[in-house]
């Protein structure tokens, strides 16, 4: 089976584990501390912070600025529905907001039309952009907009370690920055995520929620206000300080991959067949997901790629199709987030692909629906 994706793990993070297996600080300790002082250099922040998963990182972010009752958090509509449900768990209302067909980000003008539209009860406190599968959203115009409206920004850039937009890191110019280390994203250690921030008080305040609250003294322990268990283990740790050095020609390749693939279905977007993902060029493509025509049967597609060994899936959810968020509905009304939940394939992806499977893939998909009756 052709993968949808498949980790960089070599035998030096296999090492890497052993060591700390061998050495007995399972939890987090030097390892977690070396991972975030690197991290801190290679996104230019004052803190990395890492934790047990990206959604663990949203989850903290807004604790730590205060979101709660009675506050409305501006979030995609399409996005991975952890996004949403981490405003729903700190009890904030979430306003879905659609997004663009091609870069699948929210765009100023969406974000301005949901703000201008929204009536409450709840008080615009946040925004959530997210940088889809690595596509930088907008930030240039999106950061002023939402502080003229007096809100936090938490980027969730959970897919997009190692983007950029206008030379800087994306996740790096909100409030806090939140990045997934899941077995999917580009880096991975098993399960993770990490939080950024320039803000020495929300740092501190993001270290203490990390770990039970607690603060520890030259007197001992004292736990300062109820706090979370969400640390990475080292064991999690020593795989990402091993990784990350790899990551920026991970990136180039996942750029040369994009590029492949595009050239390659060149004639089914002629042929009407599919849209293609916007380009950018600070797009780190943790997914490659490409939109169908609305009338092609995209679960039968998934179905007969698979019976040719080949594991496609879908991009991300439409929030407002889940049950987590019935009657919520983007504001102001839009399709986008809608179609690209109905219709998106994501495709074989990561970086130890190349031409061989770009052409694999590409001559099934065109098989299948250029000349279906070869089939
Ligand atoms: C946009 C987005 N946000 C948040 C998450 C949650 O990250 P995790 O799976 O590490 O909890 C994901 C994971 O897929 C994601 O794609």
């Amino acid at each position: 089976m052709l993968r949808l994706s498949t980790p960089s793990i070599d035998e030096s993070v296999i090492e890497a584990v052993n060591a700390v297996l061998r050495s007995g600080q399972l939890i987090y300790g030097a390892q977690g501390q070396h991972f975030e002082a690197i991290l801190q250099d290679f996104l230019g922040v004052r803190h990395a912070i890492v934790v047990s998963s990206g959604t663990a990182a949203l989850h903290l972010a807004l604790v730590a600025l205060g979101i709660g009752p009675g506050d409305a958090v501006l979030i995609p509509n399409f996005t991975f529905p952890a996004t949403g449900n981490v405003v729903r768990l700190v009890g904030a209302h979430p306003v879905l907001v659609d997004v663009d067909p091609s870069t699948y980000c929210v765009t100023p003008d969406s974000v301005a039309a949901a703000i201008d539209a929204w009536r409450g009860p709840e008080l615009l406190r946040a925004f959530i952009p997210v940088h889809e599968f690595g596509h930088p959203a907008d930030m240039r115009a999106l950061l002023p907009l939402a502080r003229y409206h007096g809100l936090k920004v938490v980027e969730d850039a959970a897919c997009a370690i190692g983007a950029t937009e206008n030379g800087k890191a994306c996740g790096t110019q909100g409030d806090i920055g939140c990045w997934s280390l899941h077995p999917r994203k580009t880096l991975t250690t098993g399960e993770g995520g990490i939080l950024s921030t320039d803000d020495d008080v929300l740092a501190a305040k993001l270290r203490l929620l990390r770990n039970h609250g607690i603060v520890r003294q030259p007197q001992g322990v004292r736990f300062e206000e109820p706090g979370y268990n969400l640390r990475l283990t080292d064991i999690q740790s020593a795989m990402g300080v091993v990784q990350l050095p790899h990551l920026p020609r991970w990136i180039d390749q996942r750029r040369v991959l994009a590029a492949n693939y595009c050239q390659a279905l060149a004639p089914m977007v002629s042929a009407g067949i599919m849209t293609l993902p916007a380009k950018h060029p600070g797009h780190s493509w943790q997914t490659f997901m490409v939109v169908l025509r609305a009338d092609i049967d995209r679960d039968r597609l998934i179905r007969d790629l698979a019976g040719e060994g080949i594991e496609t899936n879908i991009g991300a959810q439409c929030l407002s199709m889940q049950p987590a968020f019935e009657n919520i509905q983007p504001l102001p009304t839009g399709v986008n987030a809608s179609n690209l939940y109905k219709h998106g394939l994501a495709l074989p992806f990561c970086e130890s692909y190349g031409s061989p499977e770009v052409e694999r893939v590409t001559n099934l998909l065109s098989r299948l629906l250029l000349h279906p009756n070869n089939h």
